[in-house]
């Protein structure tokens, strides 16, 4: 059998003279649940980005699915969804929750972009059951709170049934409760459907019940494992070295009673 996976071999990643990444390498079987951590600039979505080709390595190189994305961008990205940092939806344009959806299927189409309406319709709406938005399909984007809008982009990001699914900062406007939920979300799409997890954030603890496998990122890669074996003082001194974060992150196996 041959084994799927997201692999990165020596990838050092520059804007002009800022190194983003730094000499990263490591290895993701498929399916994965995993999470990158890393303060505020250490390179979490420059390595999203450049799994889709979004961005180049200046040095090294990325497969994924046994693809470079950077000589088949369009082929990687028809296998791998994207929900970006940042919401970007047009909210002064009035769209329903379903055509920001269809969306997700328009702009993987090749041109001509015919499609079947019913079929279209089917895989929208199958896609805003699965993220639990079944009944809002019909709603303006813009009325939504910030955990369904938050939904209905993971729905757009599943609606073409990737194999991986690549979330930047999923829990940044999220109030706890949402936050559990989101995680939730993910968990399920992953055990129950089969999708690879690569998520940027700075926040795990939503995901710390569903044992993620994470990786600890500042320019350079400084730990992978699960968060007994990284969520520990010698990897994160080094990582958040200069960083205020580190007194927020819980270290595990200390006492802080
Ligand atoms: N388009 C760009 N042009 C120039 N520099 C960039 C660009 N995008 C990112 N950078 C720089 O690359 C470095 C990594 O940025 P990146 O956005 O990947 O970090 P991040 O971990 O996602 O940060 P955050 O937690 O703030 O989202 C930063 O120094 C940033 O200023
Ligand atoms: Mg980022």
């Amino acid at each position: 059998m041959i084994m799927s996976f997201i692999e990165l071999t020596n990838v050092t990643i520059k804007y002009g003279s800022i190194v983003a990444l730094e000499n990263i390498s490591f290895k993701l079987e498929h399916p994965f649940f995993a999470i990158i951590m890393g303060p505020n600039g250490a390179g979490k979505t420059t390595l999203l980005r450049a799994l889709i080709g979004l961005v180049k390595p200046s040095r090294g190189e990325i497969s994924v699915f046994n693809l470079d994305p950077v000589k088949d961008p369009y082929k990687v990205r028809s296998i791998v969804g994207y929900v970006p940092q940042m919401i970007t939806v047009d909210t002064s344009v009035p769209l329903r929750v379903r055509d920001v959806v269809l969306m997700g299927i328009i702009s993987k189409m090749k041109p001509p972009r015919v499609f079947k309406t019913p079929r279209i319709n089917y895989e929208i709406e199958r896609a805003l059951k699965v993220v639990g938005l079944g009944e809002l399909h019909d709603e303006l984007f813009s009325i939504l709170s910030g955990g369904q809008k938050q939904r209905v982009m993971i729905a757009r990001a599943i609606v073409t049934k990737p194999k991986l699914l690549l979330l930047d900062e999923p829990f940044s406007m999220l109030d706890a409760e949402a936050k559990c939920e989101l995680a939730e979300l993910i968990y399920r799409l992953y055990r129950e459907m089969n999708i690879s997890i690569l998520m940027a954030a700075h926040e795990i603890s939503p995901c710390l019940p569903y044992e993620p496998l994470i990786l600890i990122l500042n320019k350079k890669l400084y730990g992978i494992g699960k968060a007994h074996d990284v969520l520990v003082r010698e990897v994160l001194a080094k990582a958040y070295a200069g960083y205020m974060e580190i007194g927020k992150i819980a270290i595990l196996g200390e006492d802080h009673g």
